[in-house]
């Protein structure tokens, strides 16, 4: 191995001279790094030179940095413009990059010898595209191209640095594929060879079971034991039949191969939605999206029958919008979702992200042809999404390009939830951090969730009737199968609207950690936002009731609530919320929560962070109450 590295090496070096852009070296600063290479990923080989990568520069946009004060003029409950979305129009406008940049950009690569009628510029401007042999982009942006290749024989290439001219780094947010990861491989052989790794491997997919089959007794006396959807319209006050259903739209995010059946829908309604028979979601197939039957089993129908179910059950006789992401052989990410609602977020032909997203369309052998999913569906108000990733496998400049888009769709008027993770404190699969921010297998640094901790989403914890409980009694942090998601980001800084009720929790509850676990500034952005229950659940799985944990089953509850909200208002001639946080941490919503004050979230060997008075690391600001939350959100204009 070691030796077919050098033997790479040395022909580069011989055909360097003929590329002139080498010369250019001196003036190039390293644009983004990667600290350390992934867990069970070993650097095998240099990527041959003549190799072709889709390269895509993802160009500075403007006014980023007046995002937040725009998304809290929408939606601060004290702001004079409250409700006032921007149209899809106003967000392209906004947000597309300057002339300079585009022009300073193209510059650059014209004059590093990449041919002006090679470039194409996505309808956005926001991605400038060409194909490049591995030799050319080494040499553009001083990069050495590897192949990793996993124990299990996947392989994905990717860079450890790259480079670019001081004067562009300003025009630059990023360059794909190059640190981040997973880059396909781009010769057809290995394509085939890595077909079972999806791009969707990296995330989470709750939730969890813990085997037992369940006897249905519906009753509110045993919700420490089963919840159903009369437990949580009990625990949560729930009681609004929608009226406004043609006008209102309520979308749940599943990426492919999670499926649900509609055996298992009907199975959950006749024992407790009878009227909801035979009901369906509306599928909007994104990127190649189907929804597959032949793999059933919890796996694959956990999670699409879980959302669903809960989903239907609480907003009867609202129809939901089902956004199936990605084809059965490649699968895809939340970029692929992200390009469906929003057209300006695309990058065209496909060339949406090499890195840690399906590519559509896909060359592998019965994939999706497209053309991709571009801008294909108008936002619905509220997206709910039970997925996540550990967010030190993502760089920050894809995290921050991802999360300003989460920003523009609070713009629009959508309410995006997240899950926040099912490992406590700790990562996917309860992997932590070491002091370098990189996964390691006894690493102490918590490792939080991606997008939970991106400050424009609201990130949903989860809570249980504690054992012994009824739904009168308050509900804990859940410590059942699992454990809520939460902490502080690595990446980005506390947004506004969080600011005192953080730093009063750090101020007040101390947690008994040090900086070496979590940054404790009170600077860093805290999630979960809320919470809601996520221990116990019924759902028909592949014929049968099982019980189900997780915060994939509180975000389409909270996404379900929302959705009620969304409909009296809509009735009264107002618009959707949209983004919910700026509302639900002011003082006057405070009353429309059940604060949860007992529980822990642990992880990384350590209790993890205690629920206490106000917000807290484990379940946000609590749980809604609706019959108090419904009022304060219909008198907001
Ligand atoms: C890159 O090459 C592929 C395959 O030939 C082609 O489909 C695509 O349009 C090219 N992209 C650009 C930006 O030229
Ligand atoms: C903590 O987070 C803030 C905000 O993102 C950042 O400025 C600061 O450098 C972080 N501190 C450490 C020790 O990482
Ligand atoms: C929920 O809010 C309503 C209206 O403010 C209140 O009457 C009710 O007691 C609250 N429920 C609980 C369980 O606190």
């Amino acid at each position: 191995m070691r030796l077919q590295g050098i033997a790479w090496a040395l022909s580069l070096v011989a055909l360097a001279s003929a590329v002139p852009s080498r010369q250019r070296r001196s003036d190039l600063v390293v644009h983004e790094r990667r600290a350390a290479e992934p867990l069970d990923w070993v650097r095998s080989r240099r990527l041959e030179p003549t190799a072709i990568l889709p390269m895509r520069l993802g160009l500075a946009q403007s006014n980023l940095d007046k995002l937040e004060d725009m998304l809290m003029s929408v939606s601060h409950p004290l702001s004079p413009s409250y409700g006032k979305h921007f149209s899809p129009q106003d967000v392209v406008n906004t947000f597309a990059p300057s002339g300079e940049t585009v022009a300073r950009v193209t510059e650059w690569l014209v004059e590093s010898g990449i041919a002006k009628e090679r470039l194409r510029m996505s309808a956005s401007k926001g991605w400038i595209a060409f194909n490049a042999t591995v030799e050319e982009a080494e040499a553009l942006i001083d990069a050495e191209y590897h192949v990793y290749t996993h124990e299990s024989g996947a392989e994905q290439i990717g860079c450890q640095s790259y480079s670019v001219p001081e004067s562009i780094r300003p025009h630059i947010e990023l360059i794909k594929p190059s640190v981040h990861f997973l880059h396909r491989v781009p010769s057809p052989d290995q394509l085939q060879k890595r077909a079972f790794e999806r791009p969707s491997t990296h995330i989470r997919t709750g939730p969890k079971t813990d085997g037992r089959k369940v006897t249905i007794t519906p009753s509110l006396e045993n919700c420490d034991e089963t919840i159903t959807l009369d437990c949580l319209r009990a625990l949560y006050s729930i009681d609004h039949t929608p009226v406004s259903t043609d006008k209102n739209t309520f979308g749940i995010l599943e990426f492919t191969p999670q499926a649900f059946l509609q055996s298992d829908l009907d199975m959950f309604f006749a024992n407790f939605s009878p009227s909801q028979v035979g009901t369906k979601p509306i599928l909007i197939s994104i990127d190649g999206g189907v929804d597959q039957t032949d793999d059933q089993g919890f796996d694959t129908n956990g999670e699409s029958d879980l959302d669903l179910q809960y989903a239907f059950g609480l907003t009867n006789p609202q129809p939901i919008l089902l956004l199936q992401t990605g084809d059965l052989v490649e699968g895809a990410s939340f970029n692929n979702w992200l390009d469906a609602v929003d057209g300006s977020f695309c990058t065209f032909e496909g060339g949406d992200d090499p890195t840690q997203d399906g590519i559509y369309p896909d060359p592998l052998p019965g994939g999706f042809k497209g053309p991709e999913s571009c801008g294909i569906l108008t936002p619905p108000f509220v997206v709910s999404a039970s997925y996540g990733s550990d967010e030190a496998s993502a760089t920050r400049a894809y995290a921050a390009r991802q999360c300003a888009e989460y920003g523009k769709l609070g713009l629009l008027g959508t309410t995006v939830l997240y899950s926040s993770g099912d490992d406590g404190v700790a990562g996917n699969g309860g992997v932590c951090l070491n002091a370098n921010g990189q996964p390691a297998r006894n690493g102490k640094r918590f490792n939080p969730d991606f997008p939970a901790s991106c400050p424009f989403v609201t990130a949903v914890g989860a809570t249980q009737v504690n054992p012994g409980s009824t739904v009168n009694d308050p509900e804990g942090a859940c410590e059942q199968v699992i454990f809520s998601g939460g902490g502080f980001s690595n990446f980005f800084e506390i947004p506004d609207y969080q600011t005192a009720a953080v730093n009063s929790f750090l101020k007040n509850h101390p947690p008994p950690f040090t900086s070496a676990q979590f940054n404790n500034s009170g600077k860093a952005r805290g999630f979960p936002d809320l919470s809601a229950n996520g221990a116990n659940y019924a759902v028909a799985v592949a014929g049968e009731f099982v019980l189900v944990f997780g915060t994939s089953c509180s975000a389409p509850v909270v996404g379900s609530m929302i959705t009620l909200i969304n409909d009296a208002r809509l009735a009264a001639g107002k618009g959707p919320v949209g983004f919910i946080n700026p509302a639900i941490y002011s003082e006057k919503f405070s009353s429309a929560f059940h604060d949860i004050t007992t529980g822990g979230n642990k992880g990384c060997n350590t209790p993890g962070f205690t629920s206490t008075e106000g917000w807290d690391p484990v379940t946000g600001v609590g749980t809604p109450n609706f019959t108090a939350l419904l009022p304060l959100f219909l008198e907001l204009p």
